[in-house]
């Protein structure tokens, strides 16, 4: 073999392995959500990870910086462009258009999934990450916006991240109301252009908004400055926001209102909104989301009321992790190590093993496996995370019963007639 063949391949940059040390974080953060969906009457969708590259361009927007610098395009075999999905909403107004879902009724949407962005990697962002998104269609009130961000702040509460997150909202207003804006802030740019940097000077003929976003200390004052999206907005658009200012107040829900914040996709209109934390760095928004009514008309279907959000998972459970807040019952391993002291009770211990598992279901029981000296199965009981080894031998097996031996604590082993181990452990299975 050459010695290029040999090379080790390794993974791609900025997409990562999800390895068994870190998979129960993850677990656990899922497992909340799920039930959180479930509690709120939210139902779940899965789409493809590959659409064609149309859908994204005609809805995330031609001039944004993930359609420009930033998906995964390729020419499939047909010579069809597709694209690796760089976020949730376009696939899933595609899929509830395409099966009907938005024909006279009412959707709230949950999914779950890997988006692609060809960003720079860093802490917190990532080539390949996950999402857990929502996205409703049909309601036009504030009533919806309030529901999802109370969804989220119910989950904030339930990880016990309340304290470490916050809320910002701001509302884009209309359509038209925007483009008058849009107008407006054009002309006071090109009024300070000798302060634009060169990112702001490209944006102030694409996409002059997303110039508000910009964190260049140098512009901070003129941006301050700048005239607010807040004081153009259409009369129904303001009521709206007053609105749903009103339901979060009522609901306990802290949030600042942030005039500059504008999102960087193009399909938002009034109620846009992110929630951020301080203890992750620059990566530091960890949910974010907004109204966007015009998007099922753009793609083709008739006018549809719609919000939504999508929260990053690994940024999240970077902060569970960062911030130790997931129980350590909840980290895997195992309840108890079940041992056969030789080979001769291998077959035993399975059955065993199995007996139990159907006796106490939660019961997470890890079976010795690959045999070896009786010293080097006690050490690899110890270094589970059992808190009890069943050791089972030729004794054990002649009277009927097991040795239990307490791995993480000093009281003396203790032999129990097999007849009733199932009751002995059920005070393991708590959980
Ligand atoms: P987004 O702001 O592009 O919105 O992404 C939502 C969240 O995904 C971000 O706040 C962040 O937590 C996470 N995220 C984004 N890019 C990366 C990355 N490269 N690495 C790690 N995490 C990342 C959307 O995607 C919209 N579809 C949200 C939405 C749904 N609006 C309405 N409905």
């Amino acid at each position: 073999m050459s010695k290029s063949a040999a090379k080790k391949i390794q993974a791609i940059r900025g997409m990562n392995d999800l390895l068994p040390s870190e998979s129960p974080r993850w677990q656990f953060f899922e497992a909340k959500v799920r039930q959180l969906m479930q509690r709120y009457g939210f139902d779940e969708i899965r789409t493809p990870i590959v659409e064609q590259t149309a859908l994204f361009a005609r809805s995330i927007g031609e001039v944004t910086d993930i359609v420009e610098k930033e998906m995964y395009t390729f020419d499939d075999r047909n010579g069809d462009s597709l694209t690796l999905r760089p976020e949730g909403t376009a696939s899933c107004v595609r899929a509830a258009m395409e099966h009907g879902l938005l024909h006279n009724q009412t959707q709230r949407l949950w999914y779950q999934g890997p988006m692609f962005r060809h960003e720079r990697p860093q802490k917190g962002r990532y080539r390949q990450f996950h999402q857990v998104g929502v996205e409703t269609f049909g309601f036009e009130g504030p009533d919806i916006d309030a529901e999802v961000i109370l969804l989220s702040a119910r989950l904030w509460q339930e990880l016990g991240l309340s304290a470490h997150v916050t809320l910002e909202i701001n509302s884009l207003g209309s359509a038209e109301a925007r483009a008058a804006y849009r107008d407006k802030l054009v002309a006071y740019f090109e009024q300070h252009q000798d302060v634009l940097d060169e990112d702001s000077k490209r944006r102030l003929i694409s996409n002059p908004l997303r110039i508000l976003d910009s964190k260049n200390p140098a512009m901070a004052d003129m941006l301050n400055n700048a005239p607010q999206l807040m004081d153009h907005l259409d009369e129904e658009s303001r009521t709206h926001f007053e609105q749903l200012k009103a339901m979060l107040d009522a609901s306990g829900i802290g949030y600042v209102i942030n005039p500059r914040l504008v999102r960087g996709l193009d399909y938002y209109c009034r109620t846009v909104f992110e929630w951020t934390t301080t203890a992750l760095g620059s990566q530091g928004t960890v949910c974010a989301g907004g109204r966007y009514d015009g998007l099922v008309e753009q793609l083709g279907g008739k006018t549809t009321p719609a919000v939504g959000f999508a929260m990053g998972i690994e940024r999240l459970v970077l902060l569970l992790e960062t911030l130790d807040l997931v129980p350590d019952e909840a980290l895997g391993g195992c309840d108890v190590y079940l041992l056969p002291m030789d080979e001769s009770v291998t077959v035993t211990a399975l059955t065993l093993a199995e007996t139990l598992r159907s006796e106490l279901p939660t019961l997470r029981l890890q079976l010795h496996c690959g045999g070896g000296s009786f010293k080097s199965r006690m050490k690899k009981a110890d270094k589970s995370a059992a808190s009890v080894a069943i050791l089972l031998g030729e004794d054990e097996i002649a009277e009927q019963t097991v040795t239990l031996k307490f791995l993480r604590d000093e009281r003396e082993q203790q032999r129990v007639p097999q007849a009733e181990l199932a009751n002995q452990l059920k005070d393991l299975v708590s959980h």
